[in-house]
């Protein structure tokens, strides 16, 4: 089924029971300053449901479904993956005042089973296991069992079934997620594999909000005058489902623009398939983003709105090798494949061009100015020479530190430099740096190790956080070439080596040992950023995010990314770009238990 198809099927579905069809509203929330752009339907329904309008006045009903554009800067770093995405359609249906949660469930089950024919025995649904400020959603369980059988239906606490507010205040509550799932066989949890498994098997597909509650400035919850429905199921993730694809960026709201990007976008010679796939997806979401940024008002800025829309734009033009002539034929796609939905994305085309083409001009003027007045100084003498291209470890350490121009696009823009000597310039840098690294050492624990900091040097400190990187590449490298079922089951690191035990049935190959290992030396030279972000633990884990034991887990958790390439929930400390660990390599290859395989590896600087 076509997700224009879809749209319309949706909506009619919920206009035949007495629902009122309201358009989308723009991405820039109009008088709400909690929030930079609308991430959810509810957000222009806020009024009505925290009863300070009245929706039958608005909309002469209290039943109302739309197909909402939604913009969020929250999952930026996990696009790439099967499932997220920046900008996205969201469908939904709200009740302000009218039925309650078993109509929304209800409602819910018809429009799947009925209407998308979605085989029951694939659902699966979450409720509210309860905490301080709601008791366990019994109810919703029992509506549930009436359609499914009790092991289909699970319950999780706030970070996973606690929606809202958006932003610092608004409205709340438990709700209750129906997940797809996709593949029969379960994970080596067993039973205990359901939804938010972190095996990748479910897909969330609808969220029915009970938002029963008011979230105040000191985190207070008070009842709402009227109990409310706020309901969201991702288009692009039904379209999947629908579709039977294995991700979004095969419906067809992404192919075409995926397409194009691959068209478009020559690919660094060392590039493997996945960081290319991988690559073109964050380039094919961003510049959507971009585009449906510009239709909405949003104008290039370094700040609010403006500067999202810089940021996704940018982030979009780096991806590509040749982002001038790359990027205008993938927004090309992007205008096509929205022109028939969306006639005003067709109707701005020219301003969108005309936008975007001034800001990429400055974008690379910028980067192109920078390494000009590095590498002019060292020409002066001899103008009538052609510039060489080749920059000494101090201009690209220089470069890199001050202008976070990375080292890839340097290669990639035909710069040379010696990167044994960049290696060590940035090491020698950390280094100095370092003594005050060593009080980031406090107890943490999380994911990772936990070390008496006062008893390390500051060199000893900085090669165990050296290793303690090289653990999340290596915990990264094992899955991508073993599989995903490899799991991280114990993790030992001193100054002098690293000792990770993870699940894996039979011993590792000489090949695989090396193309571990290759693979690790790859990321380390491709310098990758390393950064972190703090999220509910549900966000964590529907990210994607590689976990320990998931149960020790607190509600907020940090989320450490290396690149594009990991992304593990840690404490941390870490190196802050990858060519700082040095050269890798695994010293041995053992069984640690039944089930286990030890790894033991060093980096040299
Ligand atoms: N507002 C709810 C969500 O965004 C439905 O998931």
């Amino acid at each position: 089924m076509t997700a224009a198809n879809i749209r319309k099927k949706f909506v009619a579905f919920f206009s035949d029971r007495q629902h009122q069809v309201v358009p989308s509203a723009s991405l820039i929330p109009g008088n709400d300053p909690s929030v930079l752009l609308t991430t959810a339907g509810m957000q222009q329904f806020k009024p009505y449901l925290l009863g300070q309008a009245d929706p039958l006045s608005a909309f002469g009903n209290r039943r109302l479904t739309s197909v909402q554009r939604c913009f969020r800067t929250s999952d930026i770093d996990s696009v790439g993956d099967a499932t997220h995405l920046t900008f996205f359609e969201m469908l939904g249906n709200f009740s302000i005042g009218d039925y309650s949660k078993q109509g929304a469930i209800d409602l819910a089950w018809e429009c799947l089973t009925k209407t998308f024919k979605l085989p029951k025995h694939k659902l699966w649904a979450t409720v509210f296991s309860g905490d301080q400020a709601a008791g366990k959603d019994i109810q919703a369980i029992k509506l549930w069992q009436r359609h499914l059988p009790d092991q289909r239906i699970s319950d999780f606490g706030r970070s996973d079934n606690w929606w809202g507010p958006p932003g610092t205040t608004g409205p709340c509550g438990p709700s209750s997620e129906i997940h797809y799932q996709r593949r029969d066989e379960a994970c080596e949890r067993g039973q205990h594999c359901r939804p938010n498994c972190a095996c990748g098997r479910f897909v969330e597909i609808w969220n029915l909000v009970f938002m029963e509650y008011f979230q105040d400035e000191a985190g207070r919850c008070t009842e709402l005058p009227t109990k409310n429905v706020d309901t969201g199921m991702g288009l692009e993730r039904l379209a999947m489902v629908l579709q039977k694809v294995p991700t979004v960026f095969e419906t067809d709201l992404f192919a075409p623009i995926l397409d194009a990007a691959a068209a478009a976008g020559a690919s660094p010679a060392e590039e493997s398939d996945i960081e290319r796939a991988r690559r073109l997806r964050i380039v094919a979401d961003h510049l959507k983003g971009a585009v449906f940024l510009l239709v909405d008002g949003v104008r290039f800025s370094n700040k609010d709105q403006g500067y999202v829309l810089r940021r996704v734009f940018r982030r979009a033009l780096d991806q590509l090798p040749y982002p001038l002539a790359a990027y205008p034929p993938i927004v090309a796609a992007v205008v096509a494949v929205y022109a028939e939905t969306y006639p005003f994305v067709q109707q701005q085309r020219q301003a969108i061009n005309q936008e975007m083409q001034r800001e990429a001009e400055g974008f690379v003027h910028l980067i192109e100015t920078t390494m000009q007045r590095v590498t002019s100084g060292r020409h002066r003498d001899a103008v009538d020479q052609p510039m060489k291209r080749r920059l000494t470890a101090d201009q690209v350490f220089q470069l890199r530190a001050t202008h976070g121009i990375s080292l890839e696009r340097l290669r990639r823009e035909g710069f040379e430099f010696d990167l044994a000597a960049v290696q060590k310039k940035i090491q020698e840098h950390r280094a100095i740096s370092r003594a005050g690294a060593v009080a980031k050492f406090g107890g943490h624990g999380l994911g990772g190790y936990a070390l008496d900091a006062s008893k390390l040097s500051p060199e000893q400190a900085a090669q165990v956080t050296r290793l303690h990187t090289a653990t999340h590449l290596l915990h990264q490298a094992l899955r991508t070439v073993l599989g995903a079922h490899v799991r991280q089951q114990g993790s030992d690191i001193n100054s002098e080596r690293l000792r990770f035990d993870f699940s894996h049935p039979t011993m590792l190959s000489s090949e695989q040992i090396r193309q571990v290992e290759d693979l690790v030396n790859q990321q380390i030279q491709r310098d990758l950023r390393v950064s972190w972000k703090e999220v509910p633990l549900s966000e964590a884990l529907e990210s994607g995010a590689l976990s320990f034991f998931r149960e020790r887990y607190p509600d907020r958790v940090r989320v450490y990314s290396v690149g594009d390439f990991s992304k593990e929930i840690c404490g941390g400390p870490h190196v802050e770009h990858t060519l700082e660990i040095g050269q890798f390599s695994i010293t041995s290859e053992k069984s640690s238990a039944a089930g286990t395989r030890r790894i033991k590896a060093v980096v040299v600087a």
